[in-house]
């Protein structure tokens, strides 16, 4: 179903988008597995009207509808789903459109499923050496006494995959085996889901935002430090509270060797993973102040959040100068 249709200007850049999503979540608060960005599709196709000469917002509901996207040929696909479930096919979005020469945004299946897993993106930046917090998975009774645990407390346990910091409290920072056992039952029980278990990384934290506009060799890498508020322990930790309240302080990373550590960091787990065009790879240093890979995310938000506010503290850029950005990135791949 076409939405929305921009009147044809010949001012403009000559490309042809189309600004693609799913029909709205009944209950706005599920956790949609396979939309990686909730773009806010209106802001979005109003800004690239303004330099694009043709934009169209589809909404896809069936298979059909998806051979009719590629048959119309687009320039470019502008959308935040990993894939769609039709009656039991999933068809990943990237991949597909890969297939039919038509550019996206975002990367493909295999580097999005990389860092879906955070086990596996924390194995794949450790065999590219760069430093993480030792880890291990685990589920109830899996390691049934203090002494089989492969690694020593303070540790951090979530959840293996989600985002938006979803079994994540401060009940995740654990001292001791009873809590420890605790947490990865909740996290079984609540998420059915395996435990990410890492040693606690004490120190400052910083998230790094990549753009990457090949045709045009441009490479941005922007960190910023996040500055969480203290959780009910005293500890400072971007927990599912932290987020929903908005209470973190974004700031700019200003001393200059810290400001390329991070880039390092950021640039060499972005390659290591395979990512495409755009990501955001979380970084927490530990007691020692050495600089640890947390997790990355090739699908971030593209609202207000960090990804806006990196661009914003480095490169003093507008929101739609932004969004304008990641639209010519994704032409040029
Ligand atoms: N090993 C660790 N030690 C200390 N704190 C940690 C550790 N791992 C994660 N955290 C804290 O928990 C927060 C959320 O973790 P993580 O980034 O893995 O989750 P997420 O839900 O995927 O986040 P996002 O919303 O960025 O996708 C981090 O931002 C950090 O504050
Ligand atoms: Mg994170």
């Amino acid at each position: 179903m076409i939405v929305r249709n921009t009147p044809l200007k010949d001012t403009k850049i000559d490309k042809y988008i189309e600004i693609v999503t799913i029909p709205t979540a009944i209950d706005v608060t599920e956790d949609r597995k396979n939309v990686g960005i909730e773009l806010d599709e209106i802001t979005i196709f109003e800004i690239l009207s303004t330099s694009y000469e043709k934009v169209i917002l589809t909404i896809i509901e069936t298979k059909e509808d998806l051979e009719n996207l590629v048959s119309r040929k687009p320039d470019l696909v502008f959308s935040g789903i990993k894939y769609f479930d039709f009656d039991e096919q999933e068809i990943w979005l990237s991949d597909y459109l890969k297939e039919h020469d038509i550019y996206y945004i975002t990367s493909n299946k295999e580097a999005l499923n990389s860092e879906y897993d955070k086990n596996r993106a924390k194995e794949i930046v450790k065999l590219a050496n760069i430093n993480t917090a030792n880890f291990f998975t685990t589920q109830p009774n899996e390691h049934p006494k203090e002494s089989s645990l492969p690694i020593t407390f303070p540790l951090f346990l979530k959840p293996i995959t989600g985002g938006d910091s979803r079994g994540i409290n401060a009940d995740s920072i654990v001292f001791d085996f009873i809590k420890y056992q605790t947490k990865v039952l909740d996290i079984y029980n609540k998420l059915q889901s395996r435990t990410l278990v890492e040693n606690y990384l004490s120190g400052r934290e910083y998230s790094v935002s990549i753009l990457e506009n090949e045709s045009k060799n441009i490479l941005m890498i922007l960190p910023v430090e996040i500055i969480a508020g203290k959780n009910k322990n005293g500890h400072r930790i971007l927990d599912y509270d932290a987020k929903i309240n908005n209470l973190e302080e974004v700031i700019a990373v200003t001393d200059e060797k810290l400001h390329q550590e991070l880039c390092d960091v950021a640039i060499n787990s972005f390659r290591a993973l395979g990512g495409k065009t755009m990501g955001r790879i979380d970084i927490k240093t530990g007691l020692n102040g050495v600089l640890n890979f947390i997790e990355a995310n090739f699908m971030p938000g593209l609202g207000h959040g960090y990804f806006y506010r990196s661009f914003m503290l480095n490169e003093n850029t507008t929101y739609e100068q932004m969004i304008l950005k990641v639209a010519d990135a994704g032409l040029s791949l």
